[in-house]
């Protein structure tokens, strides 16, 4: 009888082990490739309006040394994203301008 109690105990145990178990986590996906608009409201969420006004500002008077100023809209995202790298320290940004610069103009793509 005991032996009839602990098998029947043990297999209720078992059971509600196996509802319990976790069920295979659901992986969310995200989208692999974002849209431009995604990429620059994240650039968005980083910087207010006053911000980006100011990296225009200051692309305005610091890019316009050596040559005429670069519109955002000339090039896409990425190559900006390659061309900062290298006029930023023509300007000789300091990191805050350099970051306001780049969400200025990123935020100003096209593409
Ligand atoms: C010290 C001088 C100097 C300053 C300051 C400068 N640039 Fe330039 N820029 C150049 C020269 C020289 C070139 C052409 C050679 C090259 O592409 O590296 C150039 C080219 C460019 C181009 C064309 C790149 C291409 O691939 O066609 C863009 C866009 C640009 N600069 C943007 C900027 C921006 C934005 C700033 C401000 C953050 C800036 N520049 C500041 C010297 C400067």
């Amino acid at each position: 009888m005991k032996k009839i109690f602990i098998l029947t105990t043990l297999s209720a145990v078992s059971l509600m082990l196996v509802q319990c178990s976790p069920k295979s986590a659901k992986t969310v996906s995200k989208p692999a490739v974002k849209t431009h608009e995604g990429k620059v409201a994240d650039i968005k969420k980083n910087f207010t309006e006053a911000d980006l006004a100011e990296g225009k500002m200051i692309s305005d008077s610091k890019c316009s040394r050596c040559h005429q100023l670069k519109m955002p809209e000339s090039f896409s995202m990425n190559e900006w994203d390659n061309i900062l790298l290298r006029m930023i320290p023509k300007a000789r940004l300091d990191e805050k301008q350099a970051s306001l610069v780049r969400a200025y103009i990123l935020t100003n793509t096209k593409s």
